[in-house]
């Protein structure tokens, strides 16, 4: 059984990881992979990118099963490429990316499905952008409609702060082609949290719902980053909001999707926004969530790969997929001065160590190995996971870990699951 995991994040070394664990015992190999990944398995000198040479390395190899883990890839074609010459893949096509891709289609798709979600509308023209902006007043979001790595989207307390935001992204060209149009949206109140689904085209299997903590300070302060910790469960995903996800949300956004002649396989990710038990789509993703998904597949009970194996083949079903009832925290360790410009290239200590804690383990992202040292190559460096017997366990485990490791410009937030403690001193 051969597997092949592509990305290089912390995501990917919690799937791979996972994978690694399955009674199939597969060889695993990761393109590109990072120092953690090369615990696990094999990695490969491939860019998530490369297409022609990601495509050429299975038509070799014919591998069992490829995992796409980032969005690039997915939205470049790669599971497009790869069907065609018959390798089985854990990812949706092209097509059905899109719902990333472009959040003016997602938009329109939730539209057209009567999905929860602000409302919206989408410009290329600045002067038409800035009078819509005007017309609803601030708070108000706009977004680059394209891929800009987290980073395309402006949460404006005021009219001055949207139309500078409107013109960095039409005018300016920051974002480039990714933000040659924008999505302007209304100002959603409530908590945030992520849930995961795999689809295998028809069948719908929600994952342990977490909340990922997207501010680089504690009180969730500060410039977003790619996210800064996570844990699950989230409880403010409850049962009754569950019911609602798979109701009002994938139900009715798989449906357009099949309407238009796109079939979705994979897992989708729907960022919501809950307000008095009601969850409105904040944005979907068409990949597992980083870090949530370190949070999540910690508590994964039992193999993954067959489910894995389902979504691609068609045959998903609930039961191959259960949970550990302990909960799971996630602490990501960065470069310092991330997310702005940051170093690379300093040497971790105690990675071994720290992993060495109970119930813990040390997710590898921006890392890279150098005279076999592992060092630091990347804003997001590691995502260090615990489980306990509650949240609170599951943190100081964690922190444990954390406080282990030493590197130049080390910085991580200390106050992941700030949200769920206070709900649980609450009683609520
Ligand atoms: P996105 O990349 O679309 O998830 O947006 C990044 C972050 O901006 C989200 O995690 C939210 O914190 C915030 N955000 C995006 N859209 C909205 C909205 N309509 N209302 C309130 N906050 C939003
Ligand atoms: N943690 C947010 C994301 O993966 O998009």
């Amino acid at each position: 059984m051969k597997i092949l995991v592509v990305g290089s994040g912390g995501r990917e070394h919690a799937i791979a990881w996972k994978l690694a664990q399955d009674s199939a015992q597969p060889q695993l190999f990761c393109a590109p992979g990072n120092a953690g990944t090369a615990l696990v398995g094999s990695n490969l000198a491939l860019s998530v990118t490369d297409i022609d040479g990601l495509t050429d390395w299975c038509k070799q190899e014919q591998p069992d099963l490829v995992v796409i883990g980032p969005e690039a890839p997915l939205c470049a074609g790669l599971t497009d490429a790869l069907e065609a010459i018959d390798i089985p893949v854990f990812g949706p096509n092209k097509a059905a990316a899109e719902l990333e891709g472009s959040k003016e289609f997602a938009k329109e798709i939730m539209d057209a499905a009567g999905v929860p979600t602000a409302a919206f509308a989408s410009f290329t023209d600045v002067e038409e952008a800035c009078a819509y902006v005007k017309e609803r007043g601030a708070p108000i979001v706009i977004k680059a409609d394209g891929l800009a790595a987290g980073k395309g989207v402006t949460v404006a307390e005021s009219i001055e702060q949207a139309e500078a935001a409107i013109r960095e992204a039409l005018e300016e060209n920051v974002f480039g082609e990714a933000g040659a149009r924008v999505v302007i949206e209304d100002f959603l109140t409530g908590e945030e949290a992520s849930i995961l689904a795999l689809i295998d085209g028809e069948e719908i299997v929600l994952l342990a719902s977490s909340q990922d903590h997207k501010r680089i300070y504690e009180k969730d302060e500060g410039p977003n980053t790619g996210g800064m910790g996570a844990y699950s469960p989230a409880s403010i995903v409850n049962e009754a909001v569950r019911e609602k996800v798979i109701k009002e949300i994938y139900k009715p956004t798989l449906a357009e999707l099949k309407r238009r002649g796109i079939t979705y396989k994979g897992v989708l990710y729907a960022g919501l926004m809950i307000e008095h038990d009601q969850p409105s789509v904040v944005e979907f993703n068409c990949r597992f969530g980083d870090p949530e998904t370190q949070a999540v597949l910690a508590r994964w009970d039992g193999d993954m790969l067959p489910a894995l194996q389902a979504v691609a083949a068609g045959t998903l079903h609930e039961d191959l997929v259960r949970w550990k009832p302990e909960p799971s925290a996630c602490v990501v360790m960065v470069a310092g001065g991330y997310p702005g410009a940051y170093e690379k290239g300093h040497p971790i200590g105690n990675i071994e160590k720290a992993g060495e804690v109970i119930d813990t383990v040390v997710f590898q992202a921006g890392t890279a190995i150098k005279d076999d040292y592992v060092v630091t190559a990347g804003g997001r460096v590691l995502g260090i996971t615990s489980l306990g017997e509650d949240l609170e366990d599951a943190l100081s485990k964690a922190y444990i870990a954390v406080e282990t490791i030493s590197y130049q410009g080390a910085f991580y937030r200390n106050d992941i699951g700030h949200r769920e403690l206070r709900r649980m001193k609450n009683g609520s």
